[in-house]
């Protein structure tokens, strides 16, 4: 998988060299190319963003130098990730499309964010997907975009050595992950649940799914509520009755 990173500050990605990123570069699973956007400004002060239009405050990273930086990148037929806060909710299947892409270009904004335009043009050369890490706000794509890679190259095959732990974790089955445990049996007055002792794969197993469906619902009954979904020709949606 190909990546690359449009963003002023490039050293902040610099953890894309580290750990698992790094690992899978490594092993030629990914390519990573970080790019300066101030590359792609042609004045004295390699200006990026505007006053905005309508007025406000703020700043608009301005849609020239994105303009031509995509074109130097080529960015056509890739998938172009722009976190935001206005995107779609990240989360696990998601990340599990993500990882199905020959290319992600992620557009690391500022400010208040990039000129409309620049997605609108995007969205005619190349799968745009605008991505909310959740309901905050941070100062710039850079972390979303770095959070945004770890989860998509853990996927990626031939990443992972054990991919039975791909299965078991968090969020892969739709539950949140039982507690785990390790040696010693006993510490500081905690014990390790009997359980785990006890050589019974079987009955691990099930105590294992019924602390993840515990903890889902007490911690995130949200992951259990059924989907409902709007019915067309009916105002307001399934549940609207
Ligand atoms: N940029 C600023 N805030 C963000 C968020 N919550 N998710 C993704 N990108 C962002």
């Amino acid at each position: 998988m190909r990546l690359d990173y449009l963003s002023i500050f490039p050293d902040y990605l610099a953890p894309l060299g580290l750990s698992l990123p790094g690992k899978a570069a490594a092993r030629g699973l990914i390519d990573v190319r970080v790019h300066d956007l101030r590359d792609w400004a042609h004045d004295k002060h390699r200006t990026v963003d505007d006053t905005p239009y309508g007025g406000g405050a703020g700043m608009v990273m301005k849609p020239e130098v994105f303009g031509e930086a995509l074109d130097d990148l080529r960015i056509d037929g890739a998938t172009v990730v722009v976190p935001t806060p206005a995107g779609r909710p990240f989360s696990q299947p998601l990340a599990r499309e993500l990882a199905t892409r020959e290319r992600l270009v992620f557009l690391c904004g500022r400010y208040e964010g990039i000129d409309q335009r620049v997605l609108d043009h995007v969205a005619t050369r190349a799968e745009l997907v605008e991505v909310s890490l959740g309901d905050y706000v941070l100062n710039g794509g850079e972390v979303a975009a770095l959070a945004i890679t770890e989860a998509v190259v853990r996927l990626l095959p031939g990443f992972m050595s054990n991919a039975d732990s791909l299965v078991t974790e968090s969020h892969e089955a739709g539950l949140l992950e039982s507690p785990v445990y390790t040696k010693p049996a006993s510490w500081r007055g905690h014990d390790v649940p009997p359980v785990l002792l006890s050589g019974d794969h079987a009955r691990i197993e099930a105590w294992r799914h019924s602390e993840a469906e515990r903890r889902t619902t007490q911690r995130r009954p949200d992951l259990l509520a059924p989907v409902t979904l709007d019915v067309p020709g009916e105002a307001g949606g399934a549940d609207d009755t």
